[in-house]
């Protein structure tokens, strides 16, 4: 253990959209902040457990991540267990992951297996579901104050990641909570696209956050539990640490690093 940062916020909430991102992207920065003082929570948005039927798209991620059956409440076991790894503490919204998705209409959101979840998703709109994410997140960060918050870019333009990120940006705009967006691990090796967004906002200030070894090897051991996600995210390739030093590597030769931006709203205010 090294001594605490000054700099360290008592309470820090941060928003992911799947039962691994946080981990993936910001894992050891969460880390070295929970080992530092800060109570860190980790609230997954659409960790909600489905039940059957489920779309021909849900039987096909369900055949790669190698469950039968639900596989949700093995995911919500696997997040506990990186999550303890790290010294971070798990909250689980009941939001349904974009598979496993209904439109108003009662069709299926996503109901292609042939196209990308988020290429058929992204045609329609969700209002209703975002409102109640953005209503979520407002609700959990009065109750427990956080001093900052960070949520995904949506690097990749999944659209679940796109949905989390709007949602935090409009549960928190109008307040004095500082938020900020980490880059999408393992997507931002492979792109930069990213959604825009909402109107008014802007991204600002990329900041390149090193981290010691010891975050870096937490981190990387927190991973490991993902067990059901570790074929989908290629780490069989290419082992999914080796992979993510590659890409910060890219950002700096000497250590380990995740980086984020701010938000800006017109008028040029930062926070
Ligand atoms: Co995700």
């Amino acid at each position: 253990m090294t001594s605490a940062r000054p700099t360290a916020p008592t309470r820090v909430l941060a928003v992911s959209p799947h039962l691994d991102d946080a981990v993936l992207s910001y894992g050891a920065r969460l880390h070295q902040l929970a080992r530092s003082g800060a109570e860190v929570v980790v609230l997954t948005v659409f960790a909600g457990v489905p039940g059957p039927p489920y779309s021909a798209t849900a039987h096909v991620y369900h055949d790669t991540w190698g469950v039968s059956g639900n596989p949700v409440p093995m995911r919500i076991d696997e997040d506990a267990k990186a999550l303890r790894e790290l010294g971070l503490t798990p909250r689980h919204a009941d939001f349904l992951d974009a598979i496993y998705r209904t439109l108003p209409n009662g069709r299926w959101l996503v109901d292609d297996p042939s196209r990308s979840v988020s290429s058929q998703a992204l045609e329609v709109e969700e209002p209703d579901l975002m409102a109640s994410v953005a209503q979520h997140i407002r609700e959990f960060s009065t109750r427990f104050r956080p001093a900052a918050v960070y949520t995904c870019a949506a690097i990749g333009r999944h659209v679940d990641h796109w949905r989390t990120r709007d949602a935090t940006v409009k549960a928190l705009l109008g307040t004095d909570i500082p938020l900020r967006f980490w880059e999408d691990l393992p997507y931002r090796g492979k792109t930069t696209r990213m959604p825009p967004l909402p109107a008014g906002t802007s991204f600002t200030g990329h900041l390149v956050e090193p981290v010691d070894p010891q975050d870096r090897d937490a981190k990387f051991r927190a991973l490991l539990h993902y067990e059901s996600q570790l074929a989908l995210l290629g780490h069989e390739s290419e082992p999914l640490p080796e992979r993510l030093e590659r890409y910060a590597r890219e950002r700096s030769e000497t250590a380990y690093n995740e980086a984020t931006w701010g938000l800006a709203t017109t008028g040029g205010a930062t926070r």
